[in-house]
């Protein structure tokens, strides 16, 4: 995980200049400035990425799109109505086709074992870009964020320590996070699922509150024992007792994509958990603590004032989406068949 965060760090310090606009711009001096600077990675040049959605997207589609054209590949969206799969063709002989004629194929499926069967029969590699279960691409874009972010976290002294050393001074370096205290209330779903597995491992606490009926599923709850995250995980029901000493606060739709019949009994079950200034404040928040949320975000689960106001880091976190998923493209589909896994660079 810290060496995709470091990669993702690394892809957004060269990729980004290289879409200001006045580095677009063909004046002799700005293009011997462009000369300078170094071009991201082109590990998918020549290469076709599939990018295989049976539900819809913002975000994952225009991180994906963006971050293949970047890496100087060529991006095929393949939409659910656009291909034969589910109606005429089979995911085994679906993943068997464009694996043939692709170098890799990122999934936006329903079920969680569709992925695995596209995965088990693909001849290049298949990542998740959500299923039910799951959600990993998102969790590396809000790690990103709150790296970025660690100033806000960080004592007076921490922060003189960290921006004194060398290599901060040179922004090379993805920020050192101290470890936080993440309140998480809301739907057990694929965004929460990740930050079970993930958090955790990287010294961070998890405080989540949900309704009792909404508990992870048995499949999750045994990923999340077998890497050891349980002991670091507090579950119970009550949204107030879950922020209690939160540096970081974070929802998700109470409604995801496929649960549009629940969702009269959803918003019932879930009142009481809506995100807002004065339920943090009474449960013993830091009074510093900050605000995630994957998008598409409904009022349900955070208010206004909490959504735009200064606590909020969602438009950076939807933002970061494009340079995880640029680090994970390069190192997964771009350097794959090279031993990439040795060497992030
Ligand atoms: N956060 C996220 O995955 O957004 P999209 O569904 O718009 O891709
Ligand atoms: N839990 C949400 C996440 C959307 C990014 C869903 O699956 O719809």
């Amino acid at each position: 995980i810290t060496r995709l965060l470091t990669h993702s760090f690394k892809c957004k310090r060269l990729g980004k200049p290289w879409l200001e606009p006045h580095f677009r711009r063909s004046s002799s001096s700005k293009q011997k400035q462009q000369h300078q600077l170094r071009m991201p990675s082109q590990s998918l040049f020549n290469k076709t990425i599939a990018l295989l959605f049976s539900k819809r997207s913002t975000r994952t589609r225009l991180a994906s799109e963006t971050s293949v054209t970047l890496l100087g590949g060529n991006a095929m969206f393949l939409g659910r109505d656009d291909i034969q799969l589910g109606v005429n063709e089979t995911p085994r002989d679906t993943a068997r086709v464009i694996g043939g004629m692709t170098e890799g194929i990122f999934a936006r499926v329903g079920k969680h074992e569709e992925i695995e069967e596209l995965a088990k029969y693909s001849p290049v590699p298949v990542l998740n870009a959500l299923s039910d279960l799951w959600h990993p691409t998102q969790i590396l874009a809000d790690l990103l964020t709150l790296h970025e972010h660690a100033h806000l976290f960080n004592s007076p002294q921490q922060q003189q320590k960290s921006s004194s050393s060398e290599s901060t001074k040179r922004q090379k370096v993805l920020p050192d996070l101290r470890p936080l205290t993440v309140a998480y209330l809301g739907d057990s779903a694929n965004v929460l699922h990740d930050m079970l597995v993930t958090y955790p491992r990287l010294g961070h606490s998890l405080r989540v509150a949900s309704p009792a009926k909404y508990r992870a599923p048995e499949a999750v709850w045994k990923r999340v024992e077998e890497l050891g995250c349980d002991k670091g995980i507090w579950w119970g029901e009550d949204p107030k007792e879950a922020v209690k000493g939160a540096d970081v606060v974070v929802t998700d739709t109470w409604i995801s994509m496929g649960q549009e019949a629940e969702k009269a009994q959803r918003l019932k079950d879930f009142e009481g958990y809506q995100i807002t200034e004065a339920l943090c404040r009474e449960g013993g928040a830091n009074p510093d603590w900050k605000f995630l949320h994957c998008l598409p975000r409904k009022q349900d689960e955070v208010d206004d004032e909490v959504f735009y106001g200064p606590r909020s880091l969602v438009f950076p976190e939807a933002d970061n989406r494009k340079w995880t998923t640029m680090a994970v493209f390069d190192l997964y589909f771009g350097k794959w068949d090279v031993k990439a896994a040795g060497d992030a660079d």
